[in-house]
């Protein structure tokens, strides 16, 4: 990655009139939580997960709950991950830019919490976020503290409807306002900035195409080629963490010159 890209990429994301960051597993990769794909990710060591991991939770909650509770396998592996995992310098910056104006969203693929803890505000998370609950019923979101796990599964304080951990489970739909939210920014986005992730998971992998699709920038940022890199006008080969604190100095050195108060 030449220094010229980082300039290059500044200069797409002052020209957009609407950015929107969309990140994945691998933006809190330098935080201790592996990715999923690729070298060194989960699925790679444990293989895909089935499929229908949300078909099995209807058909027995109280299982699935049992299991949630026990932890077991990748899944307590994640969990530990998650549990002592802090931002890192590429959060902050995604928080930076959103102070700066200049990101005007963020859609995060990953149920880590951290860009919440980083600072992000205007952030929408497509597979929910770990440390919350939700009713599959009305939607509502729960803190852990709000609900008995006395009797399994645990129900809606609000509609009766089963409570289940807010991560969207494989073979689960996005929940509508999540969705909605998400499919709102994206129409309003002219410049993509797309960070660790693989692009491989839908609804959230065809944001990219759409923004393609009405002759948007897409700028990504990963150590690895992915299948969106052909279609990218610039990727930059690096880890999040060290080239986005460096791409939002660019930026402010920008913002700076055309006398853009900071
Ligand atoms: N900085 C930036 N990118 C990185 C870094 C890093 N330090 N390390 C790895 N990557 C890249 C990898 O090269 C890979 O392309 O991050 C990407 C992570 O891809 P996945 O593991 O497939 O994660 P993601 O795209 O978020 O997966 C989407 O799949 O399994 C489901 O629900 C899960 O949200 C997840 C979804």
């Amino acid at each position: 990655m030449e220094n010229g890209d980082i300039e290059r990429a500044g200069r797409l994301i002052l020209a957009g009139k609407y950015v929107v960051s969309l990140t994945g597993a691998g933006i809190s990769v330098e935080s201790g939580i592996r990715p999923f794909r690729g070298p060194g990710g989960l699925w790679t060591e444990y293989g895909e997960p089935p499929m229908n991991g949300y078909q099995r939770f209807l058909a027995d909650p109280k299982a699935s709950w049992e299991r949630r509770v026990k932890r077991e396998g990748y899944n307590r592996e994640l969990h530990e991950g998650l549990r002592k995992a802090q931002p890192n310098p590429a959060h902050y910056a995604l928080a930076e830019l959103e102070e700066l104006r200049v990101l005007r969203y963020l859609i995060t693929q990953n149920i880590d919490n951290l860009h919440r803890v980083a600072g992000s505000k205007k952030i929408a998370e497509i597979h929910g976020n770990l440390s919350k609950l939700r009713c599959i019923q009305c939607n509502s979101r729960y803190e852990p503290e709000e609900i008995s796990l006395e009797t399994l599964p645990p129900r809606c304080p609000r509609c009766g409807g089963i409570i289940k951990g807010d991560t969207v489970m494989f073979g689960e739909p996005i929940p509508a306002d999540v969705l909605e939210v998400c499919q709102e920014e994206v129409s309003k986005c002219d410049c993509m900035l797309l960070v660790g992730t693989s692009a491989f998971v839908y609804p959230a992998a065809g944001f990219p195409w759409q923004v393609k699709g009405k002759e948007g920038m897409l700028i990504e940022v990963n150590p690895y080629e992915t299948e969106l890199t052909p279609f990218c006008n610039i990727s930059l080969r690096s880890k999040a963490g060290e080239v986005l604190p460096r791409l939002v100095e660019c930026i402010k050195v920008k913002l700076q010159e055309t006398g853009s108060p900071l």
